[in-house]
């Protein structure tokens, strides 16, 4: 399947899912308050990101892949200032929504783009959120993108589902749990979690959902903000007992379903790749504003950088 045919087809399926989301209520604050809190952001991959992002009060945040908004509308209502990027109107359409019944319009800005195409500048972001989107994309013409993106110093979040067991993904396909998945979507590979890494300067990586991949069997997982007890217990069973064996044996973590992954932008290599972006996209960029990184040409030169890390 060729880029273009690849955009389609995540276009459609983003569409068919955005066309399933019911109405759209305010977040309720006790949830803010678990996520400003994120105490328990070395068992679940959620609360991970926020623990990472720490006070963002007037941080400029952007939230690539940002869905139907659920986790931009968070950080905005965390203090933020938030650019919500999305390749599907649809989904900016319920992310919109979603902005203004919680009274955060005014800080979420929405670019409606393929990110590769999407309007964004070198050094404007102190943190790039990656929740559940680099596996649908191409990690070569992309991570370079969000990492130049950053300010210097800036730090980069990422939680992937990822496959490195052949065995272990052969089982899984065998399993009837329900798989939808855009077609240019799958689980990262070793390789593409390690290329991630080396973009990054002081990456650490945490594996969650060894057992946490029985969370599937209940099926109000998604509801423990609201009540079932039982259930919130059992996932603090089994994401604590993730914790303690991938602690002991460390090897476990080949058999995973996710990894998070946060560290900062190298300043030496971000700065000789914005010094090739200024030389060579300056029909792009705006007088006075940093360079666009839209388009080959930003990728082109970022890719090109020498990486003196990793
Ligand atoms: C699994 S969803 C994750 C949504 C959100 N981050 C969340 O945590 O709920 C992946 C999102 O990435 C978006 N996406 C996929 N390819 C993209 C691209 N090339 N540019 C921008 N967004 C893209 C999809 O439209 C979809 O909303």
């Amino acid at each position: 399947m060729d880029r273009d045919d690849r955009l389609k087809s995540e276009l459609a399926f983003q569409a068919d899912r955005a066309s399933r989301i019911g109405r759209i209520h305010p977040t309720p604050g006790h949830v803010v308050e678990r996520y400003r809190e994120a105490r328990y952001g070395r068992l679940f991959p959620a609360e991970f990101l926020f623990a990472h992002l720490k006070d963002i009060r007037d941080t400029e945040v952007l939230d690539f892949g940002c869905g139907d908004g659920a986790v931009s509308v968070i950080m905005a209502r965390l203090g933020a200032r938030v650019t919500a990027a999305d390749i599907s109107p649809e989904l900016i359409d319920v992310a919109r929504q979603r902005a203004e019944v919680n009274g955060v319009a005014d800080r979420i800005h929405f670019i409606e783009r393929d990110i590769t195409a999407a309007p964004l500048r070198a050094n404007q972001f102190d943190f790039a959120v990656c929740n559940l989107v680099l596996h649908h994309v191409d990690l070569r013409s992309v991570v370079p993108l969000i990492v130049a993106s950053l300010k210097p110093d800036g730090t980069v979040v990422v939680v992937e589902p990822i496959a490195f067991s052949p065995w272990l993904q052969r089982v899984r396909d065998r399993v009837p749990v329900d798989k939808r998945a855009s077609p240019g979507e799958r689980p990262l590979s070793e390789d593409e979690v390690n290329f991630v890494v080396n973009e990054l300067v002081g990456p650490e990586r945490t594996y969650f959902n060894l057992l946490g991949r029985l969370r599937r069997l209940f099926p109000n997982r998604h509801k423990t903000d609201t009540g079932y007890s039982v259930t919130r217990a059992c996932l603090f069973l089994l994401y604590g007992l993730d914790r303690l064996l991938l602690t002991v044996f460390p090897g476990l973590q080949k058999f995973c379903g996710s990894v998070a992954i946060v560290g900062k932008k190298p300043a030496a290599v971000g700065d000789t790749a914005v010094d090739r972006l200024r030389r060579d996209t300056p029909a792009t960029a705006p007088t006075g504003a940093s360079p666009s990184l839209a388009g080959p040409a930003g990728a082109a030169a970022w890719n090109a950088a020498p990486r003196g890390h990793g």
